[in-house]
């Protein structure tokens, strides 16, 4: 039994760029890589590279956030490919759909494992998708990624917060999130109550409060109109662009 492993994963939380300027010691980061290559990997394949920044100047310009160290996990079938050339199998594998996803959830069970090792050691953390905001062809640029098979799927910054948060966030649980058996599709009702869950200060849902200040009766209505309304809409065509000239999407 590993009770502390249950203990780290109810301490996790996000460090929403509020880092102090402490640096995490070498040791304790050799100990969260190690952390992050234990994790299940599809065929043994280990379908990723992380890629480490010391630079806050780089991980600023990169994800706009800087902490004590940034881990850029990248989806990653070149290396193996590399290999499959020098015996003489063509290509390798294939990039494409089905290989994006599983060498995706390669990646994406790692650097879980990389944060919940950061927080067993007192480390803290935030997990950004800023490479997609900030552009991708930058990460291509600053971080000289292969061109092909190749693709910065989330980066987790690593240091130590200012200040926790006073509460934790909350979370849905339970019927909708949890099917027991098979698929239950939510009913009105059920969405009501989703709805109004978000809306309950008590559990903590939602990212802020802005939505009462702005006279919504409803978070989600804040959250749909504003915050998902605020983002770019060249996002979109950029990511696919990235993943059809990395190989992944015809
Ligand atoms: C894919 C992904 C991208 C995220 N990107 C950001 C980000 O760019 N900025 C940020 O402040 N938080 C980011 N977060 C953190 C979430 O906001 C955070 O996990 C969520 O609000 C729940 O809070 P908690 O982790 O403290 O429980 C991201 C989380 C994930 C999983």
């Amino acid at each position: 039994m590993f009770p502390q492993v249950l203990a780290a994963i109810d301490g996790l939380f996000s460090c929403h760029g509020n880092f102090t300027g402490e640096e995490i010691p070498e040791k304790e980061l050799d100990i969260i890589l190690e952390s992050a290559v234990r994790a299940a990997t599809a065929s043994g394949q280990q379908s990723y590279s992380v890629i480490v920044l010391d630079d806050k100047g780089v991980m600023k310009e990169l994800t706009g956030y800087a902490g004590s160290r940034a881990l850029v996990f990248c989806a990653d079938g070149s290396r193996l490919n590399g290999a499959a050339r020098r015996l003489g199998f063509g290509t390798g594998e294939k990039a494409g759909m089905e290989s994006f996803v599983t060498w995706s959830i390669d990646t994406l069970l790692a650097a879980q494992n990389a944060c919940l090792a950061a927080r067993a050691l007192g480390i803290d953390s935030l997990f950004t998708n800023g490479i997609n905001r900030m552009g991708l062809d930058k990460a291509w640029r600053l971080l000289k990624l292969p061109q092909k098979d190749c693709f910065p799927l989330i980066t987790l910054i690593l240091g130590y917060a200012t200040e926790k948060p006073e509460r934790k966030r909350g979370r849905l649980t339970g019927a909708g999130v949890v099917h027991r058996g098979q698929y239950q599709l939510q009913d009105q009702k059920a969405l009501d109550r989703m709805i109004a869950d978000y809306d309950d200060e008590g559990l903590n849902l939602g990212m802020n409060r802005t939505f009462e200040a702005k006279g919504d009766a409803h978070y989600l209505e804040w959250f749909f109109r504003d915050w998902l309304g605020g983002f770019p809409d060249n996002t979109d065509n950029a990511l696919t662009d990235r993943l059809k000239r990395s190989g992944f999407m015809n």
